[in-house]
């Protein structure tokens, strides 16, 4: 599998480019601003673009949508609770298969009512459901700190520790890490109860 993560814009964005090694099938994970710098590392790689996948719908993870679709005829993929424009809509637990890679959906609510993180092959691209070292905000609309709580500790952290972290911003240490590092040092995933995870989510700013 082809990963690229590209820095975009002034709000230390990821953009993220996947794609099959074999068939050059490609998708590109919240385009939003330098676009060029996506379209050239396409170009570069001699890939396809199929998809654009939202990990939520906040601007600075859709701004790059349209004119991205608009000059490579890749079809929109986002969760079924997002209210903008869409091709396809996707759920928890469903599949977009991109020549061999399968991009697993797990639907992360809680940062947005539309969050999801994509699981392909050891990768998991997380949106801005977990930073390196921290967690997405809950104080926007449709935010909420219960939601985040059950899809982090109900379901990224049941992920392998193996598994490699790839965040919607650039607001770690590092630009990527594992779920076993994280575990370790996050002071988000601290082992909390719903309801200590909600006081700590309050006194947290
Ligand atoms: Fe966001």
């Amino acid at each position: 599998m082809i990963v690229k993560q590209i820095p975009v814009g002034s709000m230390s964005n990821f953009t993220y480019i996947i794609a099959d090694e074999k068939s050059k099938m490609a998708a590109v994970i919240d385009p939003s601003w330098d676009l060029e710098k996506v379209l050239d590392a396409l170009k570069a790689n001699d890939l396809k673009l199929l998809y654009i996948i939202n990990t939520h719908t906040h601007f600075d993870h859709v701004l790059g949508n349209e004119q991205l679709a608009t000059i490579t005829g890749a079809r929109i993929i986002m969760h079924k609770n997002s209210t903008l424009d869409k091709d396809l809509s996707v759920n928890d637990g469903d599949t977009i298969q991109l020549g061999n890679i399968n991009i697993k959906v797990i639907f992360t609510p809680g940062h947005s009512k539309d969050g999801m993180c994509l699981l392909a092959e050891n990768k998991l691209f997380a949106g801005d459901t977990l930073f390196i070292g921290n967690c997405g905000r809950v104080d926007l609309p449709s935010g909420s700190a219960t939601e985040l709580y059950d899809s982090i500790f109900g379901k990224l952290m049941k992920l392998d520790d193996r598994i490699e972290v790839y965040p919607g911003h650039d607001y770690g240490n590092r630009p990527y890490s594992t779920i076993g590092d994280e575990k370790r040092t996050n002071h988000v995933l601290k082992p909390r109860t719903k309801e200590e995870f909600l006081l700590f989510m309050q006194s947290d700013d």
